[in-house]
């Protein structure tokens, strides 16, 4: 669970007996978990985290409609959507997926992700997005005889700076935009961004003037979101004429998009070219290229770079 997520219900005994639930759970028993986080529920009905725990326990133990009663409970517990019980709910089947991961959920969760990002992703999931980026931006110039260096950069959900660092030193000035304040901090360690900004990335975008940047990126993070009308239009608006827009997705080809079992979006080809020709692009390359591993298996994706016309 998202470990920003208050923890407590301000009562020592019923904290000890969650505890008892996360030990039960810990150990492969969940109808037992699920059992105990009952209990505690029962005295205890606004507490967020007991439901996300119940919700969890439930679908472990097989109780597929208890897993959905537990996430919809919590849907009304945790208005903000810090642990994602809209996400849980389009994922068991139970709900339209959002527009968007809810940004209380991505700041929570890479909040608590930062300080372990850069080891666990390019070490365990073997994670190589901003590698893959730089390939196709350097091969994008190649075909079309352009310098490969960027005046002016903006990079979405910068995350730690993985990719200022494999861009460096193709670029003069960029800008990292991140939901999670603790990712900014981090990034802020490179010393490689002209400025950071916390904030959502299409708001920021809106914000920039138009024609005010060479490239727009964004590594591993238009999984986060479903609907990508908004952020093409106004990377669209932000490039300069002869701009790149790199980007990589999960692909998944049956939906425009998909909220997929690992809380994430898929995305398909056809309606990345689409969304590509109605905001003005030129598509330049779409690969089909893994990222990153899930349980141990690539995760199929694309890796597109666009030019703006
Ligand atoms: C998997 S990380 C990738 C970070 C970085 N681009 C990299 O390649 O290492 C995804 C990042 O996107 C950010 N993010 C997700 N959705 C966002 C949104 N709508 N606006 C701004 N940042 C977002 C998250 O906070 C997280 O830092």
């Amino acid at each position: 669970m998202n470990e920003t997520a208050n923890q407590s219900s301000g009562n020592l005994v019923l904290d000890r007996r969650f505890a008892w639930a996360q030990a039960a759970a810990h150990e492969g028993a969940h109808a037992a978990a699920a059992e105990i986080l009952e209990q505690i529920i029962a005295e205890a009905p606004r507490w967020a985290a007991a439901w996300f725990a119940l919700g969890e326990a439930r679908e472990k133990a097989g109780d597929h409609p208890g897993a959905i009663l537990a996430f919809q409970h919590l849907a009304e517990a945790d208005p903000s959507g810090l642990l994602g019980a809209d996400l849980h709910l389009a994922r068991l089947g139970a709900g339209a997926a959002p527009a968007r991961a809810p940004d209380a959920y991505v700041r929570g969760l890479f909040d608590t992700y930062a300080a372990r990002f850069d080891a666990h992703l390019t070490g365990d999931l073997a994670y190589r997005a901003p590698q893959l980026l730089n390939e196709a931006l350097r091969a994008a110039c190649e075909r079309g005889r352009q310098i490969f260096h960027f005046p002016r950069v903006i990079d979405l959900g910068c995350g730690t700076g993985l990719m200022a660092r494999s861009l460096s030193p193709h670029f003069d000035d960029m800008q990292g935009v991140d939901l999670s304040p603790l990712m900014i901090e981090e990034a802020r360690r490179t010393d490689l961004y002209a400025s950071l900004h916390v904030g959502e990335l299409a708001t920021f975008l809106r914000e920039r003037p138009a024609q005010s940047a060479e490239l727009v990126i964004a590594a591993d993070v238009l999984v986060y979101l479903g609907a990508l009308e908004t952020t093409f239009t106004e990377a669209a608006r932000v490039l300069t004429s002869d701009g790149l827009f790199g980007f990589s997705v999960q692909q998944g080809d049956a939906q425009d998009w998909v909220l997929g079992q690992d809380m994430r979006y898929f995305h398909s080809r056809a309606y990345l070219t689409r969304l590509a020709a109605t905001a003005g692009f030129e598509v330049i390359s779409i690969d089909a290229a893994s990222s990153r591993k899930d349980a141990g298996h690539d995760v199929p994706g694309l890796v597109a770079i666009l030019r703006r016309a």
